[in-house]
């Protein structure tokens, strides 16, 4: 297993799936009555995060609670970033704390890479979203949805996702999530399909490992899951779509184009929604979308990348026996 988390696509195919196969043995610990494990004691995780977060932020924090890490939580507003002080400075004061993990959320793409690679800290890295980059524990996540969804909790044990179509659609142009899927869902065998306005489509697209398509329609038919994103305004300095209604009538999903999809077929978002943009309250309700259970599965999916990077080498299951019997 890799030291650090940076990209989604530093992910081999065996990697992956032994993320999904141990995120499969943290959610059985979250069955129990006392859903906590020893494998992190000792060990303190910071949480360094830069930019906005509801989900990500709070599952790493339960994902390393639930593994007994000592958890530090950085957001940078409140703290001396708002002073001017750098990523660097910052980086060595965690350093001299003795962290043994940060995961770091940054509006810049590549800062976690630079925070791995530039030799200001020793500790391992997991990236959790940065600039339009990467954010490869949600794709971990959404895989690991996808998996148990599409495949079964247990049959899906040592499998990926081969021959599985999924569609991503809606800002690809500034998402980090479906770089990041695409990436994985690649490796794990599954076939991709984007779709989006071509204001939202990036340049170089043709380089990437999936389909593009700009009908929504075309493509619900044959999708496995429909993965929705948030049209990312934050991110954007121009004007990408004529209005949000246009945007909402051409690649919104509400519930007609739903009844489109196969019967099996789950509708995905990383959150959080906009209900009535890309995604109408009556689909973010129904039964076949998976929003909530892929925050559920984030903390699992975090508990697997934590304990397989910081250095989890018995079976994930084993510790817990022990602190059952030593409660
Ligand atoms: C996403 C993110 O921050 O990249 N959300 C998340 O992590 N659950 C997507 C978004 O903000 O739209």
């Amino acid at each position: 297993m890799m030291r650090h988390l940076i990209s989604a696509a530093d992910l081999s195919r065996d990697d992956a799936v032994l993320i999904l196969d141990t995120a499969e043995e943290m959610a059985r610990v979250a069955d129990r009555p006392i859903k906590k494990l020893p494998a992190l004691r000792g060990r303190t995780v910071v949480n360094l995060f830069f930019e906005d977060s509801t989900r990500t932020r709070i599952s790493f924090e339960a994902a390393e609670k639930r593994l007994s890490a000592d958890v530090i939580n950085f957001a940078a507003k409140g703290s001396s970033v708002s002073k001017g002080e750098s990523l660097k400075d910052t980086a060595q004061t965690l350093e001299a704390m003795g962290v043994d993990a940060v995961v770091i959320r940054h509006g810049a793409s590549g800062a976690p890479y630079n925070l791995a690679t530039s030799g200001w800290i020793d500790a391992a890295v997991i990236n959790a979203g940065d600039g339009t980059h990467q954010h490869p524990t949600q794709a971990l996540l959404d895989a690991f949805t996808m998996r148990r969804r599409l495949i079964g909790p247990d049959a899906g044990l040592g499998q990926d996702l081969g021959g599985k179509r999924i569609t991503i659609v809606g800002d690809v142009l500034h998402s980090r999530v479906a770089r990041s899927n695409v990436d994985l869902l690649h490796t794990l065998g599954a076939e991709v399909t984007l779709v989006a306005p071509p204001t939202l489509v990036p340049v170089g697209v043709e380089n990437w490992p999936c389909e593009v398509s700009y009908s929504l329609d075309q493509v619900l038919a044959k999708s496995d899951a429909v993965m929705m994103l948030r049209v990312q305004r934050e991110r954007m300095n121009a004007a990408f779509f004529p209005t949000e209604r246009e945007y909402a009538r051409r690649y919104g999903l509400d519930g007609e184009r739903m009844a489109k999809m196969p019967e099996h077929a789950i509708v995905m978002h990383p959150g959080p929604m906009v209900r009535g943009m890309e995604i109408t309250a009556e689909v973010a309700d129904s039964e076949r979308c998976t929003a909530i259970e892929q925050v559920a599965g984030g903390v699992h999916t975090r508990m697997a990348v934590l304990y397989l990077l910081l250095g989890g080498n018995e079976p994930a299951g084993a510790p817990a026996t022990r602190t059952e019997e030593s409660k």
